[in-house]
């Protein structure tokens, strides 16, 4: 079975093609940088408009699959931003009706889980999923994921955007800032905002932001900006674990990327006896292939929706949504 799925929740437009094995036969993306200051959604939107059609060529042939070939096609439903997720949608229901197959909605957050969750070969791992716009600490439970911690204002992606902008970078800032605090050497005190298996990160950037205006060096503040809040990670992902009585964790996400948090979570699993697994950095960013095979897990347990209930639900939980392929 082979499903075509298309990501469009905020900066990134990507159509990828898997198989039924999660094998990636072929992946194109696209990601919208805004020249300065952070995403505008309509401008990322008609980013999307214009490449998705071309990135949906280019995915066909890089997995040499005939158009034929595709059993369904999958799309995000939400969350994300409303006129990127239209943007994706439309292109979704037009190639489902054109080529008659089913169209699957899938849910963003859920995509980033599953993808990791069938790479890492784990059964049932827990998860922590941090994103520019989610941080999460997430287990299964009955019926769906469960969010057991998570930002209790923005998620650290965003936090690392917002503050790579403010010392005067350009989006996206989570790969800049690793580079920089590579010669960082000073650790600066900042606010650690752990609240049970919460966190929150404003308070950070303020402060930050308040050391930068001090002329504090930047390799400085990048450093330790990513050893405070990858440290508040660390530990509402081990709490989590004792809480559950699990001992093993699958990163997602676009953070997830971080040499310094995979390395900070695989030092606290190891140190438990347990098992870190995080997914090639072109499926932590925002994908299609995450969403194709959500999408095939979905079509399988029988999930497919009509045109007229395909509406985008940019504010969607990961919590809200059943997963009827993990209830047995
Ligand atoms: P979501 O909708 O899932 O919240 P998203 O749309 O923000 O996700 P992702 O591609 O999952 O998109 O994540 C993008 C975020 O990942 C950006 O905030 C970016 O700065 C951050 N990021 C990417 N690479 C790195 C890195 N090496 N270190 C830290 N952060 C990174
Ligand atoms: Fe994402």
């Amino acid at each position: 079975m082979v499903v075509l799925g298309i990501e469009s929740t905020a900066h990134t437009a990507s159509v990828g093609i898997v198989d039924e094995r999660a094998e990636v036969l072929g992946l194109a993306s696209d990601m919208y940088r805004p020249p300065r200051g952070g995403i505008h959604p309509r401008e990322a939107a008609n980013h999307h408009v214009d490449l998705l059609p071309g990135l949906v060529e280019q995915a066909l042939e890089r997995a040499r699959v005939r158009t034929n070939e595709v059993d369904a096609v999958a799309f995000a439903q939400g969350p994300g931003l409303g006129p990127c997720l239209r943007a994706g949608a439309t292109v979704a229901r037009v190639l489902s009706l054109a080529w008659n197959r089913p169209l699957v909605p899938v849910n963003h957050c859920v995509a980033h889980v599953e993808i990791a969750r069938v790479l890492s070969g784990l059964d049932d791992p827990l998860l922590l999923y941090a994103s520019g716009g989610n941080t999460q600490v997430i287990a299964y439970g009955r019926g769906r994921y469960r969010v057991l911690g998570e930002t209790l204002d923005i998620g650290v992606g965003n936090f690392l955007d917002k503050l790579w902008i403010g010392l005067g970078g350009t989006f996206p800032g989570g790969p800049a800032l690793e580079a920089e605090a590579k010669a960082g050497t000073e650790l600066y005190s900042l606010p650690y905002s752990v609240h049970g298996m919460d966190v929150a990160f404003s308070g950070m950037l303020t402060a930050t932001l308040a050391l930068h205006a001090k002329g504090t060096p930047r390799p400085d503040l990048a450093y330790s900006v990513e050893t405070t809040a990858y440290a508040m990670l660390t530990e509402i992902t081990e709490r989590a674990l004792a809480h559950r009585g699990r001992n093993s964790v699958v990163l997602g996400g676009g953070v997830a990327c971080n040499e310094r948090l995979r390395g900070m979570v695989r030092a606290m699993v190891e140190g438990r006896g347990g098992t870190m697994f995080a997914p090639p950095r072109s499926l932590c960013v925002d994908n299609g292939a995450m969403i194709a095979w959500t999408g095939h897990l979905a079509h399988r347990a029988g999930v497919s929706v009509g045109v007229p209930d395909s509406a985008v639900l940019p504010r969607q939980r990961t919590d809200l949504v059943t997963t009827p392929w993990r209830a047995g």
